[in-house]
């Protein structure tokens, strides 16, 4: 095992870092919010970060200075500098598949150099790019068309987990600086329904399909892909077809070759890129034929700029490192099972769904890099909505329930759709949401109001509820890079001090075995021999049953 992934003993809880921690939690247990701000005036200033074009305002967190000072002694007892250096520097950090993790040189420029096994990434990066590039230019000027002439004016996006949700969630995000002739869709499911639904208004002749699946192997994204392509081949007859309307991106050129894709109609990815980590290789290519080269191009420096700020930056002024941390803190000592991301943008309304895979896909494991089970609290549950819609359903519960729910307030200053009064009462609502979790409304104030003694515990709101508030200018392509890097930085952070593999993920593959296992049992004509548990073995027999009727 590389130097990269040797544990620090010893155990984590046992250290004296976290034993620290520990200690220190009980001083704070009792303490409130409240009275935190009013002992220190400046709190609200003090403990805010400005950096790489963000505001990110840390203080309605249960944390004081001496929190971060311990928080940052935990991370530095941990390795974390040595781990940021080793993953930068393409060690073999994703220790189980024994992987580089390299997605920081997906946006390396082009005059860098990341070596790997003696051959440096960065030019294979730019080739690709520059290919995507050109590909995307002939597509919008109609030097590309379809089998019978007609320019394409639809791209469906074929793919799963990372192979979709970041390519979706960014055409969402910028859809405002997007080519309103073209038509961007995106099929996952394999369920017929999302496919039926993507395509049912789309002429074959004018749509392109953007196969994206980095082993070439999945089942979803290939059963999708046949579907497309009997779909075209139904209206335009002819195989030779399929070479104008389908484009593959994968590592896999055999698996691309094999389904019919010529191979010079694929965009190379690699295996230090996870798929989670990937939107901003040749999977985003839906991402550039929707936006244009140059808004991809933003974006790419976007992330660029944070990963410097991560690679650089001294851990208290370091912005994925705080975020991290704090995370931590209300996960490991404080309790807390979830986090909210609420970003209060309705562009973003896909963030939270690509974050789920990003935090939970990465950091939802159970034993360390050496396989010995954790004895603490791994990746939280990542949920949301945009606000202000998830007022009005489940910040009920984020205020009064019994649960702590710290949250993630993502803001920004300028609206990019400025409508009459709208952007001042949505960002009015973002900040008195964080203001009303963290102060509440106590017994005095409510009975103040004239309420009726039997009614006053209903009214009652406790605060002290944790939230961060990130606020930046204006969502353009480039904010949108420093926000998805900020976040994947913070993921490596938490599973960097809990010394997981935050890389791999082994827990897919069990449901993906007996999936394929049961599916001849669904479909075979004669009744099957059902060798599993008596519920499945149930289930099986009564979907058999009810699907014949
Ligand atoms: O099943 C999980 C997973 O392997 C994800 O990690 C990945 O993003 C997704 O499936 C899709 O994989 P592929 O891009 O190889 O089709």
């Amino acid at each position: 095992m590389s130097d990269a992934v040797q544990t620090h003993s010893p155990t984590l809880t046992q250290s004296p870092a976290w034993q620290a921690l520990q200690a220190h939690c009980q001083t704070l247990r009792g303490q409130h919010l409240r009275q935190l701000f009013a002992d220190d005036p400046k709190r609200g200033e003090r403990l805010a970060l400005e950096a790489c074009g963000f505001y990110f305002d840390y203080s309605k967190n249960r944390v004081t200075a001496q929190t971060l000072a311990l928080l940052i002694a935990l991370a530095d007892s941990r390795g974390l500098r040595e781990r940021i250096d080793a993953m930068f520097s393409g060690q073999k950090i994703n220790a189980t598949e024994q992987r580089a993790v390299l997605h920081t040189a997906l946006r390396a420029p082009s005059d860098a150099s990341v070596m790997l096994d003696g051959e440096d990434v960065v030019p294979q990066v730019h080739a690709v790019l520059e290919k995507m590039e050109a590909f995307t230019r002939r597509i919008h000027d109609g030097q590309w068309r379809g089998y019978t002439g007609e320019p394409i004016r639809n791209v469906v996006n074929i793919g799963i987990g990372g192979s979709d949700l970041g390519p979706v969630m960014a055409f969402e995000a910028l859809r405002h600086y997007s080519r309103r002739d073209m038509t961007v869709r995106f099929i996952s499911n394999i369920d017929g329904t999302d496919f039926a639904e993507a395509t049912r208004d789309l002429k074959p002749e004018q749509t392109l399909f953007v196969v994206c699946s980095k082993s070439f192997k999945t089942l979803e994204t290939l059963t999708n892909a046949r579907s497309a392509r009997a779909w075209l081949l139904n209206k335009l007859v002819d195989e030779r077809a399929v070479a104008k309307h389908f484009v593959a991106v994968s590592t896999n050129a055999k698996g691309v070759a094999e389904f019919g894709i010529d191979t010079d109609h694929m965009f190379a990815m690699w295996d230090w890129a996870g798929g989670r980590y990937s939107m901003d290789s040749a999977i985003g290519l839906s991402t550039m034929l929707a936006v244009g080269d140059e808004h991809f191009r933003a974006m790419l420096a976007g992330f660029r700029a944070m990963d410097e700020h991560f690679r650089t930056a001294p851990f208290e002024r370091n912005l994925p490192v705080l975020m991290g941390l704090i995370a931590l803190w209300n996960n490991n000592f404080l309790g807390a099972e979830t986090v909210a991301v609420l970003p209060y943008e309705q562009y973003l309304k896909r963030f939270p769904a690509y974050l789920q895979q990003l935090t939970m896909e990465s950091n939802g494991k159970h034993v360390t890099l050496h396989g010995a089970p954790v004895d603490y609290q791994t990746g939280p549950i990542y949920w949301g909505e945009p606000g202000t819609n998830g007022q009005h359903s489940f910040y009920q519960l984020i205020h009064q329930g019994t649960r702590l729910i710290p949250c993630d307030f993502i803001g920004f200053c300028q609206p990019l759709n400025a409508l009459a009064r709208h952007h001042d009462l949505l960002m009015a609502n973002l900040f008195a949401q964080s203001e009303a979790l963290a102060f509440g409304k106590t017994q005095a104030e409510v009975e103040a109001e004239g309420t009726p003694d039997w009614l006053v515990p209903h009214r009652l709101f406790e605060g002290n509820r944790p939230s961060n508030t990130l606020l930046a200018e204006r969502l353009t392509p480039e904010t949108l890079g420093r926000l998805v890097a900020l976040y994947e930085h913070s993921v490596f952070t938490q599973g960097a001090v809990w010394q997981i593999d935050s890389f791999d993920q082994w827990g897919v593959e069990l449901g993906k075995a007996l999936a394929e296992r049961t599916i001849p049992e669904l479909e075979s004509p004669q009744e099957p021999m059902l060798r599993h548990d008596s519920s499945t073995n149930a289930l099986i027999r009564r979907y058999r049953q009810l699907k014949r009727r």
